[in-house]
C-alpha cells in the first residue's frame, strides 16, 4: 500500500444532516432495538435507519383502542399476531427517543405506509420524540389490471405530500425497482418535498418448494450480484439539486460503496452483509474505502462522488444491448 500524507475525510452531509461517513445501517432487525442501534453506532455507522413501524401495526393498535378490548385478551393478541405485529407503536416511539439520546449520528425513523390513514399521526409523533429524519417505506405491488401505472404513482406522490405537510424533518422515500419511468416519478417526488431517495428496497421473497408442493420463504439476504442493476439507476437519478440518493441492495463491501458513490449516490445502506458478517464489517468497509481514496489521491468523498453519473456519461448509460454476440467458444 502507498504511504500518503493525505488525511482522509469521510464526512458528508446527507439530507442536510452531518454524518461522519456515508455508511448507513438499513432498516431491519439490526435496528429494531436500542441495543441494536447502540451496537451499530459503536461499530462506526454514519447513520441508522430504524426497523419500520408497519402501517398494519398502527391500524391494529387503533382498532384495539376503538373496540376497547384489553391488550392481554388472548383473541385480540392472536389477531394482532396474525397481522404481523413486530413493534407496538408506543414501543416504537420509545425506540426512536432512546436511540436519538444515545447516538451521535442521525437516527432515521422508518414508517411503512400504503394508505393515507393511520400513519401520518405517527410521523408527527416520531418527529416530536426527536427523529432526525423519516424514511417512508412504501411497497407498491401492481396486481390489479384495472389500475394504471399513473394511478400507482399518484398514490405515492400523495403519500409524500401528506408526509411533507405533517413533518418538518427531512423525508426519505424508499421504493422498489418496478417503476417504468423512474426519472419522471423522482422529479414528482422531489417537487412533493422529498429530501432523499433510497434505491431500492428488496422486498420479502417467497419461493415454491417443489418436493413438498407448497410455498416457502425465499432468500431473505441479498447477494453482491444484485448490486449491479442498481448502479445504472443511481447514476441516472443522481442529481446535484439537493435531492440525495442512498444506495440499497447488494452493497456487500468497499467496492460497491465506491462504485455507488462514483455513480452519484450520497450514502449507502448496509443490511445483508451485516447479518452475514456482523457489525464489525462496517469498520472493514470503511477501511477499504479509505485505502482506495488514498491510493487514488482523493481526500474527501466529494472529490470523486458522481464522476460516473449519467449526466457526465450518458452514452455509456444508454447502452443496453450487447452489440456483438458473446462467443462462448472463444477458447476452442
Ligand atoms: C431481516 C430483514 C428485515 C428487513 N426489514 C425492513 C424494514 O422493516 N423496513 C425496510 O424498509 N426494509 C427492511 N429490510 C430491507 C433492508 O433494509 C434492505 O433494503 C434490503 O435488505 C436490501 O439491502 P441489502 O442488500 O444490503 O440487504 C429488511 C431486510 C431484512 C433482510
Amino acid at each position: 500500500m502507498r504511504v500518503s500524507s493525505i488525511v482522509m475525510d469521510l464526512s458528508i452531509r446527507f439530507m442536510g444532516l452531518p454524518m461522519p461517513n456515508p455508511l448507513v445501517v438499513s432498516s431491519s432487525g439490526l435496528s429494531a432495538s436500542v441495543e441494536g442501534v447502540k451496537s451499530a453506532v459503536e461499530a462506526g455507522a454514519g447513520a441508522v435507519v430504524l426497523k419500520s413501524l408497519f402501517e398494519e401495526d398502527i391500524a391494529a393498535a387503533v382498532e384495539r383502542e376503538r373496540i376497547g378490548i384489553n391488550e392481554s385478551h388472548p383473541e385480540v393478541e392472536s389477531y394482532l399476531q396474525k397481522m404481523g405485529m413486530i413493534l407496538e407503536p408506543e414501543e416504537y416511539l420509545s425506540l426512536v427517543e432512546k436511540s436519538v439520546q444515545l447516538a451521535d449520528v442521525p437516527i432515521i425513523a422508518s414508517l411503512n405506509c400504503y394508505s393515507a390513514n393511520w400513519w401520518s399521526d405517527y410521523a408527527r409523533r416520531m418527529e416530536k420524540v426527536g427523529a432526525n429524519a423519516i424514511e417512508l417505506n412504501v411497497a407498491q405491488l401492481a396486481t390489479d389490471p384495472k389500475k394504471e401505472a399513473a394511478q400507482l404513482e399518484d398514490d405515492l406522490v400523495a403519500l409524500v405530500e401528506l408526509a411533507r405537510r405533517v413533518v418538518k424533518i427531512p423525508i426519505a422515500v424508499k421504493i422498489g425497482q418496478n417503476y417504468s419511468a423512474l426519472p419522471h416519478l423522482v422529479a414528482r417526488l422531489h417537487r412533493a418535498g422529498v429530501d432523499s431517495l433510497t434505491l431500492f428496497n428488496r422486498y420479502y421473497r417467497f419461493d415454491i418448494d417443489i418436493e413438498r408442493i407448497g410455498f416457502k420463504p425465499g432468500n431473505s439476504l441479498s447477494t453482491r450480484e444484485e448490486f449491479n442493476p442498481l448502479l445504472r439507476w443511481i447514476g441516472i437519478i443522481s442529481s446535484p439539486d439537493n435531492l440525495d440518493i442512498a444506495a440499497s441492495t447488494g452493497v456487500h463491501g468497499a467496492p460497491e460503496v465506491i462504485k455507488a458513490l462514483l455513480a452519484g449516490a450520497d450514502a449507502v445502506q448496509l443490511c445483508s452483509i451485516l447479518y452475514r458478517k456482523g457489525l464489525n464489517e462496517i469498520a472493514a468497509i470503511k477501511e477499504g474505502l479509505e485505502t482506495w481514496m488514498e491510493e487514488h489521491d482523493y481526500s474527501t468523498i466529494s472529490d470523486f462522488q458522481g464522476l460516473f453519473s449519467f449526466k457526465k456519461n450518458a452514452a455509456y448509460y444508454q447502452r443496453l444491448q450487447y452489440v456483438k454476440s458473446i462467443n462462448l467458444n472463444r477458447s476452442s
